[in-house]
């Protein structure tokens, strides 16, 4: 979506899969949805470098509404989990240096049963704006016939754009459209900043796994509508949570940096390792993820349970991802080959430099050596060619 805004990955942190819809504060009162939760995330993004590694927007996602729009059909937040309203939370934000993202759904009713958007777009872009909201994830739940989730999609875009405020539009069209049609990429990409492709991620390997395949499967489609301002979204990061290994972790920083993917954590930042809090605010790995060229990685090979991806960098450099998909066993050897990667990198003896899981220098490296380079079971090495 060509509104100036999202020119590289948006980045930040979203509390969908950590917290999902617990509302329920009496029984958990520290990670329920409410505005404490939020409040205390923000301080935690200042406090612990994640603002300045690059994590700008806390989000909230479903569960955040009460049940009914107010006398006037405006949207309101629960009134015991969110007394201060949504206006103060978004100031809270602000005061601090971060943005503020929030959650609709183009259907009737969001996934979780709370009110939708659907005959009130215009209404509550103006309600966001007004709020101080710097970024929408639109879910599609209920979303009716296909036609109407397309059109609730573009009304939203443009209501959103009538209000005249900077608004990240987080779309989940192609989502749902899926299950119905062919997507078209080039109309997703003009009437929305990010979208979702697949279905829910979850704290797991598996998981994981899933949305890299599919990425990879359908990149002819996908890679092309990639670019600033525009990208494809295969979900939270789940860095720091209980499912992945340490090597499982590093391959969905690695990875998430090469699909010029969003980098939206879902996590409990206020208990978080050491090694995953480095890992995410890991800064040479990101800014892979926010190269300005803005060219979406794609799977170069898969050989020998190997997955090689690769990301093509400003100034002719290239960053190269080697996943090792066997489960068992220990690390194996992958042989690097030049003549196999992208023709457009601009050094003929290229300085490498492995990013993931350990820096470590490798030095010039030319065309006609071979790269060997050692990688975990279900782990990731990341390269910079430069
Ligand atoms: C489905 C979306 O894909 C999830 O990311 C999350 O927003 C839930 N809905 C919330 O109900």
């Amino acid at each position: 979506l060509n509104n100036g805004l999202a020119l590289t990955p948006p980045m930040g942190w979203l509390h969908w899969q950590r917290f999902l819809c617990q509302t329920d504060c009496k029984n958990y009162p520290s990670s329920c949805i409410n505005e404490q939760l939020f409040m205390q995330m923000a301080d935690i993004m200042v406090s612990n470098g994640w603002l300045k590694a690059g994590y700008k927007y806390v989000c909230i996602d479903d569960c955040w509404l009460a049940p009914n729009r107010d006398k006037n059909n405006r949207l309101q937040a629960d009134p015991d989990r969110f007394p201060g309203g949504i206006k103060k939370l978004a100031d809270y934000m602000h005061d601090r240096g971060l943005l503020f993202g929030i959650y609709q759904d183009v259907g009737n009713k969001t996934c979780a049963g709370f009110p939708g958007s659907r005959d009130f777009y215009e209404l509550d872009a103006q309600t966001f704006a007004d709020w101080g909201v710097d970024l929408l994830k639109f879910d599609g739940c209920n979303y009716g016939t296909l036609e109407d989730l397309e059109e609730g999609y573009r009304r939203m875009a443009i209501a959103l754009n009538r209000t005249g405020r900077d608004i990240v539009y987080s779309c989940e069209w192609p989502l749902y459209a899926r299950q119905e049609a062919h997507v078209n990429y080039t109309e997703v990409a003009e009437y929305c900043n990010s979208w979702r492709n697949f279905g829910d991620i979850d704290d797991s390997w598996a998981s994981v796994k899933m949305i890299l395949d599919f990425t990879a499967t359908l990149q002819e489609q996908l890679v092309p509508a990639a670019g600033p301002g525009a990208w494809n979204d295969p979900d939270m990061l789940v860095i720091g949570n209980f499912g992945l290994s340490w090597d499982q972790q590093v391959t969905q920083m690695a990875l998430w940096a090469i699909m010029a993917a969003p980098l939206l954590m879902s996590n409990d930042l206020r208990a978080i390792s050491p090694e995953s809090t480095a890992l995410l605010q890991n800064q040479e790995v990101i800014a892979i993820n926010q190269d300005p060229l803005g060219i979406q990685g794609y799977r170069l090979l898969k050989v020998n349970n190997f997955d090689l991806w690769e990301k093509p960098l400003a100034s002719g450099s290239l960053a190269i991802s080697v996943t090792n998909r066997e489960e068992i066993g220990g690390p194996r050897y992958f042989l690097l080959v030049r003549a196999i990667l992208w023709d457009g990198l601009s050094c003929d003896a290229c300085y490498v430099t492995q990013l993931l899981p350990k820096r470590y220098e490798y030095g010039y490296y030319n065309s006609s050596q071979v790269l060997k380079v050692p990688v975990n079971p279900s782990g990731t090495v990341l390269l910079r060619l430069e």
